[in-house]
Formats: structure tokens, C-alpha cells, sequence
């Protein structure tokens, strides 16, 4: 496996698979590799010829107030789960080599600005800025993503059909953790009481569903018992939506295929958690 830290190897490499005509699938993450992330690895393994993997702590997309000195980072734990899973290559950048003085950024306006854009108004632009870049690098035919992070996937799609980026995205199913707390890196600054508690991120979403299985439809009611139910722990709710997929607007009446999404802090950790209606 190969260890790339410049523009030009990762081009290099990408630009020879290329030209022997193999498909290149692309697991773009920020490190502190968890079975989330290995799911992606392992469907990019069994899908394509060749895999590569970014391991990137992005500063665009995070404000200055929020947690990019502190989010974990290993990387050679990271180099070994990669090996494990057979994967052809890393990309593991420097800042330096990744930003010199940017002036261009990726916007995908509306679909930015609402749930987790609320909060973190310039969170999307520095995903879809980055993510542009890391494709134009990387030259995927194919590009994995998880749909723990539903609204970056929605993001990440209507920017690569509106640029004609020229690769198929693939959303990938929640990993989640035996008490049903999906996995994320930022799990690992809950104390080990908000760790006891976090599970209700997924209870409160299998209420969400239930209710709909026994017939409401109606937003408002499910939203309220969701919050009802968050707020037995204490945690600070930052939003709990109901919404379309595509276009993550507002439903007036539940349906299957429609989405809720939801987002509370603990005292460090800002987590999310989303789940469609089936
Ligand atoms: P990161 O949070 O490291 O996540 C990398 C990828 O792993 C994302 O596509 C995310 O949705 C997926 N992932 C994380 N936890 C998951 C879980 N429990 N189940 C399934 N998939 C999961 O998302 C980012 O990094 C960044 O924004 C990035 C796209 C790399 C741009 O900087």
C-alpha cells in the first residue's frame, strides 16, 4: 500500500490506473478510522479495481470556534486498518499542500444553509470546496460516502451532478455500535455518562419510525415526541427536522421516503443521526 503526501504523486498514481483503464474507488475521510468508515473501504474493494483512501483534517470546514485542533487523529493506526482492508493507497496531505491561499470555493447554496448548515453556516462550503478538490486529485470513477452524514451525501450528489463531475457516488448504509450509537470520530469526547446516554440519538429515531408504522403523518406531532424523548438525558437539542430528500425541505405530511435528522450536544460532542421512513 502506498503512502501519498503530494498533489502530484496522487495524480501520478491516478492518471496510471486511469490509462490502464481501471475504475479508481474513492474513500474520502478526516482520519481516526472507525467501522464506519472501513464499510466504505470494503464496498470500494468489493466494486473496484483500484482504492484509494484521504485522510484529511479539512480547517475549511470547520468555524474557528469548533474542534479542528482537537479532533482525534492517528495515523498509523489509520495506515494499518487500511492495509487490513487492502486498500491500494493513501492520501494523506499536509494542510500546506492542500490550501495555499485559496481564493475558489464550492458552493451548493440552499442545500447549505438548512439543518446542520444552520448551525455551522460555512460547514458545507469547506466539505464541497474540499471534496471537489480531493476528486480533482484523486480522479475516482467511483466515490464512497456514508449516509451517517445524510446531508453531506445530498450536498456532495447535487454538486456532482451540477458540475458534471465525472464519477458515480455511492451512499453507504449506517454503522452503528451494538447499542445502536452510530459510529463517528467524535464519539471519543463523551465522558463515559454521555456515552451511557448517547444511544437515544437512535431510540429517539426508532420512535420517529414507529410512530409512522402506526399510521402519523403529521410532522409536528413525530418531531415533538422525538424531542420528548432526547430531553429525558439532558442533552442540548440543536435541531430535529422533518424534510425531502433531495431537496431537504420541510415535509407538511410524512411519507416513506421522507427523512428526519437530527443533531444535540453533549457537553463536547456535537452528534447527528438521521433515518428515512420506510
Ligand atoms: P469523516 O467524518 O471522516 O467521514 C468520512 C466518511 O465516512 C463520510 O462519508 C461519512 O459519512 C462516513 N461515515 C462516518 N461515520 C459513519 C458511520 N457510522 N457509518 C457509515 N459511514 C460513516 O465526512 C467527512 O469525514 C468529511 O466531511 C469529508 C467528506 C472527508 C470531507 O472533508
Amino acid at each position: 500500500m502506498d503512502v501519498i503526501k503530494t498533489v502530484r504523486e496522487m495524480r501520478a498514481f491516478s492518471n496510471a490506473a486511469r490509462l490502464k483503464g481501471k475504475t479508481i474507488g474513492f474513500v474520502p475521510t478526516m482520519g481516526f478510522l472507525h467501522k464506519g468508515h472501513l464499510s466504505l473501504v470494503k464496498k470500494a474493494r468489493a466494486e473496484c479495481e483500484v482504492v484509494v483512501v484521504s485522510i484529511f483534517v479539512n480547517p475549511t470546514q470547520f468555524a474557528p470556534n469548533e474542534d479542528l485542533k482537537a479532533y482525534p487523529r492517528d495515523f498509523e493506526r489509520d495506515k494499518e486498518l487500511c492495509e487490513k482492508e487492502n486498500a491500494d493507497a493513501i492520501f494523506f496531505p499536509s494542510t500546506g499542500e492542500m490550501y495555499s491561499k485559496p481564493l475558489t470555493f464550492v458552493e451548493v447554496e440552499e442545500l447549505g444553509k438548512v439543518l446542520c448548515g444552520k448551525t455551522r453556516p460555512s460547514h458545507f462550503r469547506g466539505v464541497t470546496t474540499v471534496v471537489s478538490k480531493l476528486f480533482n486529485i484523486a480522479k475516482p470513477t467511483h466515490a464512497y460516502f456514508g449516509l451517517k452524514d445524510f446531508q453531506q451525501f445530498v450536498i456532495v450528489k447535487k454538486m456532482v451532478d451540477d458540475l458534471n463531475f465525472d464519477l458515480e457516488l455511492v451512499g453507504c448504509p449506517i454503522v452503528r455500535e451494538e447499542d445502536g450509537l452510530a459510529m463517528s470520530s467524535r464519539n471519543k469526547y463523551l465522558s463515559k455518562e454521555e456515552r451511557k446516554k448517547a444511544p437515544v440519538l437512535n431510540k429517539a429515531l426508532s420512535l420517529a419510525q414507529e410512530m409512522f408504522s402506526r399510521g402519523e403523518t403529521n410532522p409536528a406531532n413525530v418531531r415533538q415526541a422525538v424531542i420528548d424523548r432526547l430531553s429525558e438525558t439532558g442533552c442540548k437539542i440543536d435541531y430535529v427536522k422533518l424534510f425531502e430528500t433531495e431537496s431537504l425541505k420541510p415535509v407538511e405530511k410524512i411519507g416513506s421516503g421522507n427523512a428526519i435528522a437530527l443533531a444535540v450536544f453533549f457537553e463536547k460532542a456535537r452528534l447527528i443521526d438521521n433515518r428515512v421512513f420506510e
